[in-house]
């Protein structure tokens, strides 16, 4: 992991501030600028990381910042938007989102911004979409965290059922990051072997868990935060870094799975430029209807939203 680079962070809510934590926790970049159209706020919440890193060994600059700063931002991160409520869905946030991230957008058309873009903005997929198409910028610098967060409460819940350590199991939750992702079991791996190999594993539970974890979390504290800040981090350490890590994205399909003209998680190799590519797993032709549907979903949302 190299150390390196500017990072700028749309938002300084809950999701922004806790992400500029991390970020600067892990010291993986040199400076995290906090914008926010309250700007006290986003002093205060500068200040407040900064004085963290007076205890772990991070020399990193956390303050408070201005649009302007996205220009030669290495990493531009969106995390703008009204929490979810307990009760609602992610779809639910459509409109409030789409006012805010179209006045974001023209704030940011004029900056010419030079790196990599991450949208955590819910509703992840549709936002993506429409961050990426206003700014006009290729798809592998534009992108969401999509369904990555998923993924690890995927991988959390498997490695609970299993017993086996987290990091040597390999899964994706794909689609929508939100009630209609799926989950390709066919390509699960446990320390090496199938999903089946381990006979206690209920997929109709693994599957909830995934789905159903962000909602447990916002009925019990009104936000989740700490899940996406490290999910975030590594994505950028993976960008910062060039270490070509696989993590489902939200990304616009040009044609990969079937699917065009929609952004949905799909696992793709991060590193310096962005996604460097899509990988394309072999999904069962029962996986594949339900991400099919999942897009379908999604899509009709854009339509409802961006046009
Ligand atoms: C979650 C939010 C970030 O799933 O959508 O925690």
């Amino acid at each position: 992991m190299k150390s390196g680079g500017k990072i700028v962070i749309l938002g300084a809510g809950h999701v922004g501030s806790h992400c500029g934590m991390a970020l600067a926790w892990r010291g993986i970049c040199q400076e995290v600028v906090l914008v926010d159209k309250n700007e006290k706020k986003a002093a205060a919440q500068a200040m407040d990381i900064s004085d963290a890193l007076t205890f772990p060994p991070s020399a990193a600059v956390v303050r408070q910042g201005s649009y302007s700063d996205c220009a030669d931002a290495d990493i531009v991160v969106i995390a703008i938007g009204e929490p979810r409520l307990p009760g609602q869905t992610r779809l639910d946030l459509l409109e409030s989102s789409a006012r805010m991230l179209r006045e974001l957008t023209e704030t940011l058309k004029p900056i010419g911004i030079g790196g990599v873009v991450v949208t955590i903005t819910n509703p992840a997929d549709i936002a993506a979409y429409y961050v990426r198409r206003e700014l006009d910028l290729p798809r592998e610098r534009v992108f969401g965290t999509g369904t990555l967060l998923d993924t690890a409460r995927l991988v959390k819940t498997i490695s609970e059922k299993s017993g086996v350590f987290r990091g040597a199991i390999s899964a994706f939750s794909m689609g929508e990051h939100g009630d209609s992702s799926m989950i390709p079991f066919s390509q699960v791996r446990i320390g090496a072997l199938p999903l089946d190999s381990y006979p206690g594993l209920d997929k109709e539970y693994i599957l909830e868990r995934t789905r159903m974890t962000g909602m447990d979390i916002i009925n019990g504290k009104d936000s989740t935060e700490f899940g996406i800040g490290q999910a975030l981090t590594a994505l950028c350490a993976s960008i910062l870094g060039d270490e070509r890590q696989v993590f489902p994205l939200s990304v616009l399909l040009e044609g990969e799975y079937g699917q065009r003209d929609v952004n949905c998680g799909v696992p793709c190799v991060v590193g310096r430029n962005g996604i460097e590519s899509i990988v394309e797993l072999p999904l069962t032709s029962e996986e594949q209807a339900q991400l099919d549907a999942s897009c379908d979903i999604i899509r009709r949302h854009i339509e409802k939203a961006c046009n």
